[in-house]
């Protein structure tokens, strides 16, 4: 299995080894020449889609496992005074055509928004990675850590054909005003939402958002080291945007409640309690689920598969895929089966965020150290999603698909890498992004949408 896994990897590293030659030669002219298109390689699709093993980020698989052991690891921070917050003219990447298509909503409604390039834009980013602090974990906050390289900061996603409308606070605040947004998922989705947030008050410190977990049963419970989810409130124009971590997109219970030991049943065709309590209350919603599935997070957690209501132990649901696949399809079902009730309710399901590491895993020295943006290819023309799973699921429901896997497949070099401050020297986080990064670019696709 190791060796098989290996062969494939060491494939991997050979053929990004090569891509990147090719490309190290052209990066210099790669703006004049916006036909380099590399699609994606089906060996790379391989990695990004098979989840079974996964990168384990420390922190999280600590709270999992001893949800009631307080750890307060104060992370050493490293401040870096150069940073400036560069905001010249924007360059005119936006043609005149594009321009005076700006109000043209019959061209937003059949944008493909997975489709378009990476453009250089040094008028980003939209906060900075020192600031955000009451929302940006640090551990996310690339500018904190020894990392010296943020060209990753200064790429900006330009779909294909469609003018995609500017992410811009005060804008997204009124249209969502008196309004819920909330985000569901693993950490993938948290990063999304301290994303969002970040956005949303510009990384400043700003008085009138207001915590308002409580209202929606997040407070973090006692010796817990963190809340299940966080609820902020806009308070000017009453808009609410919240995350609830739900890293499988599942109901979870305990098997025997008068026995920890005992394990959790995990209902993969039950949706989560909260989503049920709390889905009258939200005007937008997005999911994801992913990495997760796999044998390490099962064990950790002493999840045992359940479906309709009794232990799954059959072969078929045997591999983590095809449980993901079930759950994945159970849930969509179950939302859209709610739409006829919320007419208002606008329900997104993000697909994967694509895993970069090279060479191994996260815990075997996998790696991800290109500091090169677009070292892959900087462009995506498949009208298909490489998240088939995602994708079938939401095919004929209401529905939509936030589809950020093949693009953010082309930024390997925004992930945390081998900067990592939670980690073990020599341990490299190929999931997780830096922030600012790629997942702001997820929160303007979904900006264009609601
Ligand atoms: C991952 O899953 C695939 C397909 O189920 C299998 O072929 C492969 O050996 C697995 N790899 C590991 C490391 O478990
Ligand atoms: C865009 O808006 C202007 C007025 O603001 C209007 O005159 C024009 O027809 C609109 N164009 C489109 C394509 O909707
Ligand atoms: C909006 O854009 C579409 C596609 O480019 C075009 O067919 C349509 O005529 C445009 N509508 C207006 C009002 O300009
Ligand atoms: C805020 O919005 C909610 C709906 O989301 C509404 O019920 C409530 O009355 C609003 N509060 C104020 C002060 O307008
Ligand atoms: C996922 O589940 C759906 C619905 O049960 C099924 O139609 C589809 O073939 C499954 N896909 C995979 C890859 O197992």
């Amino acid at each position: 299995m190791k060796a098989e896994t290996n062969r494939l990897r060491g494939k991997g590293v050979c053929l990004i080894s090569v891509v990147l030659i090719c490309t190290i030669i052209s990066i210099w002219s790669w703006e004049k020449t916006p036909a380099l298109n590399i699609s994606v390689p089906s060996q790379t699709k391989m990695q990004l889609l098979s989840e079974n093993i996964s990168f384990v980020s420390h922190e999280e698989a600590k709270t999992e496992a001893k949800r009631n052991e307080k750890k307060d690891k104060t992370a050493k921070q490293e401040h870096r005074p150069d940073f400036v917050d560069d905001s010249p003219q924007r360059s005119s990447l936006i043609s005149q055509k594009e321009d005076n298509n700006r109000n043209n909503t019959t061209d937003n409604k059949v944008c493909n928004y997975a489709k378009g390039k990476w453009v250089l834009d040094n008028r980003r980013s939209f906060y900075s990675g020192f600031g955000c602090k009451r929302y940006l974990s640090k551990m996310w906050a690339c500018r904190l850590t020894k990392r010296t390289d943020f060209a990753y900061e200064k790429l900006r996603w330009q779909p294909k054909d469609c003018q995609m409308e500017e992410f811009e606070r005060s804008k997204f605040l009124r249209r969502m005003q008196h309004k819920t947004l909330a985000l569901m998922g693993d950490s993938l989705g948290r990063q999304q939402f301290q994303s969002l947030m970040c956005m949303l008050t510009s990384g400043k410190k700003a008085d009138d958002v207001k915590d308002v977990g409580k209202e929606y049963g997040l407070a973090r419970a006692k010796g817990s080291p963190r809340p299940i989810g966080w609820a902020y409130r806009f308070l000017s124009t009453n808009t609410t945007i919240l995350f609830y971590w739900s890293a499988n997109l599942c109901d979870v219970e305990p098997i025997d409640g008068s026995n920890p030991r005992s394990g959790q049943a995990m209902h993969l065709d039950r949706p989560p309690v909260f989503l049920r309590q709390y889905l009258h209350k939200l005007d937008v919603l997005v999911l994801n689920t992913g990495h997760h599935w796999n044998r390490v997070k099962f064990k950790a957690n002493r999840w045992v598969l359940h479906v309709g209501g009794v232990p799954k132990t059959d072969k078929k649901l045997a591999t983590m895929e095809s449980a993901k696949n079930l759950t994945i399809h159970s849930i969509v079902s179950w939302v859209n089966s709610q739409l006829p009730k919320y007419p208002g309710l606008k329900v997104f399901f993000r697909s994967i965020s694509p895993r970069h590491f090279v060479g191994g895993e996260w815990n075997t020295g996998g790696s991800c150290d290109n500091t090169t943006p677009m070292s892959v290819g900087k462009e995506i023309l498949s009208e298909e999603s490489t998240d088939q799973v995602a994708a079938h699921a939401v095919k004929g429901t209401g529905i939509k698909l936030l589809d950020i896997t093949a693009l953010s497949h082309l930024r390997d070099e925004g992930h945390i890498s081998r900067f990592s401050i939670s980690a073990k020297p020599g341990v490299h986080d190929c999931l997780h992004w830096c922030l600012p990064g790629i997942p702001d670019t997820w929160n303007e696709i979904l900006f264009a949408q609601i």
